[in-house]
């Protein structure tokens, strides 16, 4: 057939941004479009096209190939290629037409459940950032970490890199139940890795809870822990507590009006009032959960960050019973982004919650565990945990002397030094209503009382049965802060007090 006019976009001629190949298809389609070849007849063949444009044949075979893959042209065999009987050009201005008369139609998902949005700013974003249980990120070993991570791609385990065992590699919970043995005497229980801690909690939720179940929680607590529990249907329950953490006498009443199948505790370093849960209350509590047949989840976020004194090994230690599901995070030793936690619990739980984590997701990521668990077993775990520990220590020292000095200064802030955790609870002696956006627009980011308090959640015929002491919980009472002291350094913990005083104490 007779040579076509073609007209490579300038695009390709001159910038080269476009690939050739797509330039050449663009015009072919072109010539096709206005007629200068009609369905069914043959186009040149890819000798005279690539002499014409003066091209590699390749790259006119390229462009061929594009045009049969868009339904413009098809292949003969041995005779090249051809325009097809129908355009493609035909159908897409059916679908324009449709698409026309359905223009003020627009689709709507019709969600089950409205989760609460991710806030727009992070708490990282703000200058003076508060936020209780943050580490210093600034102060990881990203250098050392980095060489574990290079040895993990350098020297591939290639079977462990495709799906399979959803319980996490096999020498990190190796390692990490070695070091529970050690360190927190935890001893006769399986291990399995889960995209942090949150992730256990949700899978927990999932294979032990169903509507109409109760959950009992501190009145105080960590709320997304509560949002996995509520998801299944269970109600929660708040538990009382006092100055040395839940009260087991209210523990006993709520378990012994029935249907409590999960009690959700933070005994360490209770969130996020800090204080720990003495070993009576401890024993008390655990009597409890046998007598009623109720599981505890035991989250243990920051067990090494404690300062006075050796911590108290967990529940999960003394569990005679095999009850203890025991959580606990790389969050607070890396940063929450790593997204490595664990749970420890029987054979059998651990199975299963292996069996729902296939369902999800199949299992977390390879290179990072085993990054991890290099990095475990060549020491530098431990080293890190040592120097942020030190670290740490010194930082609430100084947020300490700094809260004294303002105590002297006739401010009635009141608070207990915590032996450990990642955060001071500060009473501030007045009502805080308020104060909280007023420092966000101070670029302050902390968290309140009312953000942890499960009362907030209540409806007014809720409220209508409260105790009198319980009401003083509520909303005009509200007068704690919880301070983080890890992340920041002494001249931004200075400044960033010096704010927040400033604000409420005007
Ligand atoms: C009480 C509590 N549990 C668990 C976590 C850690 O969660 P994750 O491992 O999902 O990052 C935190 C972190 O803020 C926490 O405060």
């Amino acid at each position: 057939m007779k040579a076509l006019t073609l007209k490579l976009s300038s695009e390709s001629t001159t910038s080269g941004k476009q690939a050739k190949y797509l330039a050449i298809a663009d015009a072919l389609r072109k010539a096709i479009k206005a007629g200068q070849v009609a369905p069914t007849e043959g186009l040149p063949s890819a000798r005279k096209l690539a002499q014409q444009l003066l091209v590699n044949r390749h790259t006119v075979m390229a462009a061929l190939a594009e045009l049969v893959a868009q339904g413009w042209v098809e292949a003969r065999e041995r005779s090249g290629y051809r325009v097809v009987a129908h355009l493609p050009i035909q159908s897409s201005l059916v679908i324009n037409k449709v698409q026309q008369t359905q223009q003020s139609f627009k689709w709507k998902f019709r969600v089950k459940q409205n989760l609460a949005v991710t806030p727009k700013i992070k708490a990282s974003e703000y200058s003076y950032n508060f936020s209780g249980g943050q580490p210093d990120i600034r102060k990881f070993p990203f250098d050392e970490f980095k060489s574990h991570f290079a040895q993990a791609c350098q020297r591939p385990k290639i079977d462990n890199l495709s799906y399979g065992d959803s319980r996490g590699e096999a020498d990190l919970i190796e390692e990490i139940s070695t070091y529970l043995r050690r360190v927190r005497s935890i001893t006769d229980k399986e291990l399995m890795i889960c995209n942090g801690s949150q992730e256990a909690l949700y899978m927990i939720s999932q294979l032990l809870l169903q509507p109409g179940d109760k959950v009992a929680v501190e009145q105080l607590g960590y709320p997304p822990a509560w949002a996995a529990f509520e998801r299944t249907g269970a109600q929660l329950i708040a538990i009382k507590q006092d100055e040395r953490g839940i009260i087991p006498a209210h523990l006993a009443q709520v378990f012994a009006q029935g249907k409590v199948k999960l009690l959700y505790l933070t005994p360490l370093h209770q969130y996020p009032t800090t204080v720990s849960l003495d070993i009576s209350r401890r024993m008390q509590i655990y009597q409890l959960a046998v007598q009623y047949g109720v599981a505890i989840v035991e989250d243990d976020y920051d067990h090494e960050f404690h300062y006075d004194s050796q911590p108290i090994a967990p529940m999960a230690a003394d569990d005679p019973a095999g009850l203890v599901i025991y959580i606990s995070t790389f969050s607070k030793l890396m940063f929450g982004g790593a997204r490595i936690g664990y749970v420890v619990a029987s054979n059998t739980l651990i199975e299963r919650l292996a069996a729902y984590k296939a369902l999800i997701n199949h299992k977390c990521n390879v290179l990072v565990q085993q990054s991890v668990a290099k990095w475990m077993q060549q020491g530098g775990f431990e080293g890190h945990l040592r120097r942020m520990t030190r670290l740490y220590h010194k930082r609430r020292d100084f947020m300490v002397l700094q809260l004294k000095s303002y105590q002297e200064q006739g401010l009635p802030i009141h608070f207990e030094i915590p032996a450990g955790g990642m955060a001071i609870w500060l009473d501030m002696g007045k009502s805080i209503v308020g104060l909280k956006e007023k420092l966000l627009a101070k670029r302050v980011y902390l968290q309140t009382e009312v953000e942890f308090n499960i009362r907030k959640k209540l409806s007014d015929d809720d409220l209508s049965d409260l105790e009198l002491s319980d009401k003083n919980l509520l909303d005009k009472e509200y007068r704690f802060i919880r301070l983080g002291f890890a992340a920041m350094n002494e001249v931004e913990v200075t400044e960033g007090l010096a704010i927040i005083m400033a604000t409420l104490y005007v």
